[in-house]
């Protein structure tokens, strides 16, 4: 009785685990204390989040390596997945995979799928640009949870991702300096994870907007030990992303919160980092500036030396704190 007490006074006190009502509103939400946020589903809803929902173990310890889909996708299959299975060197055989290309992994995001539309948005764009192998990992299993099941359960999924890159390349060639891994909120800490599993092999590995609530001090979350050059877009920091900076590079358009440039919620900001790299995978065109420090970066009042933001070149290297102001709208 008397705990419950407590748990009422507390619930009663503290304003930032008031239920907000206004779906996508996330002006309440203050990283570390609020109870509940906003954040995307796989439809770009906002789905109401209770970062306080008791885990059910069992239900996290049930996954396993199948737990994963890989969707490939080339030139020859842009619109129609190949689906390649772990251990299984015939699917590769009777795929379109061929090892002497680029190898692009594309991870969404909570509640998402193989089917979410990150996933084309920026297999399309680098398709467009160059032959390359897209491999879309299907998580549904474990992204398809509360967040907070989902969250336990990341760093397992990016684990079986690396497994299955180790695996691929070993059986039907590749080359980790040509392998370039990207992430959608909590698919940025797969893909750090898979990076993590591999070793640090790959080339390159893109955060976008990495997933903010219960990674801030996360020994699991995205960092620049999880490949040779990692970078962070960040368009929601605080909110549904990560504000402080997590990479080798770190890249905050419009200051990297929300209101993004024509965006409404945090939903949309959230999902605005997508598009932004989409956009600079085909055109290269959005260009950072050096902060000397991250209170810099908050005030837009970035000057120094340019790092381009995104893109797709492999051999892509850099360092430091990055702002940048884009346009409203594609492209940006
Ligand atoms: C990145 O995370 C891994 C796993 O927790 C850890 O071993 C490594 O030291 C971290 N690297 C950095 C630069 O924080
Ligand atoms: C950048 O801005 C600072 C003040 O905000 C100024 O002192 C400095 O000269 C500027 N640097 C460049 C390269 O424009």
């Amino acid at each position: 009785m008397k705990v419950f007490a407590v748990f009422v006074a507390s619930i009663t006190l503290c304003a930032g685990n008031a239920i907000p009502l206004v779906p996508g509103d996330n002006s309440h939400y203050v990283e570390g204390e609020s109870r509940y946020i906003w954040m995307l589903d796989e439809d770009s809803v906002p789905q109401l989040v209770d970062l306080a929902e008791p885990v059910d173990e069992t239900l996290v310890n049930s996954r396993n390596e199948d737990s994963n889909q890989y969707w490939l996708y080339t030139r020859l299959n842009p619109n129609t997945a190949q689906v390649l299975v772990n251990g299984n060197a015939n699917t590769v055989w009777n795929s379109n995979y061929d090892g002497s290309k680029p190898i692009k992994v594309i991870a969404h995001g909570w509640q998402g799928s193989g089917n979410s539309g990150v996933n084309s948005l920026v297999s399309s764009a680098f398709l467009e640009i160059e032959d390359v192998n897209i491999i879309v990992v299907d998580w549904r299993v474990v992204a398809n949870n509360n967040y907070v099941i989902a969250v336990v359960g990341v760093p397992g999924v990016g684990q079986y991702v690396g497994n299955f890159l180790e695996w691929l390349i070993n059986t039907a060639g590749g080359n980790w300096n040509n392998v370039h891994l990207i992430g959608f909120s909590l698919g940025a800490h797969v893909v750090g994870s898979a990076g993590l599993q591999a070793g640090g092999q790959p080339a390159r590995v893109t955060g976008l907007d990495p997933a903010g609530p219960l990674w801030i001090g996360n020994p699991s979350a995205l960092n620049s030990s999880n490949g040779q050059y990692v970078e962070a877009i960040h368009t929601d920091g605080g909110l549904q992303g990560v504000l402080i900076p997590i990479g080798d590079a770190d890249f905050y358009p419009n200051n990297g919160r929300h209101p993004q440039p024509g965006c409404a919620t945090s939903s949309c900001s959230h999902g605005r980092a997508p598009q932004l790299f989409a956009s600079s995978v085909r055109t290269n065109h959005l260009q950072g500036r050096l902060c000397e420090s991250f209170n810099q970066a908050q005030n837009e009042q970035c000057n120094g030396s340019i790092l381009n933001m995104g893109n797709g070149i492999v051999s892509k290297r850099g360092s430091g704190i990055y702002g940048l102001s884009t346009g409203s709208s594609w492209p940006y």
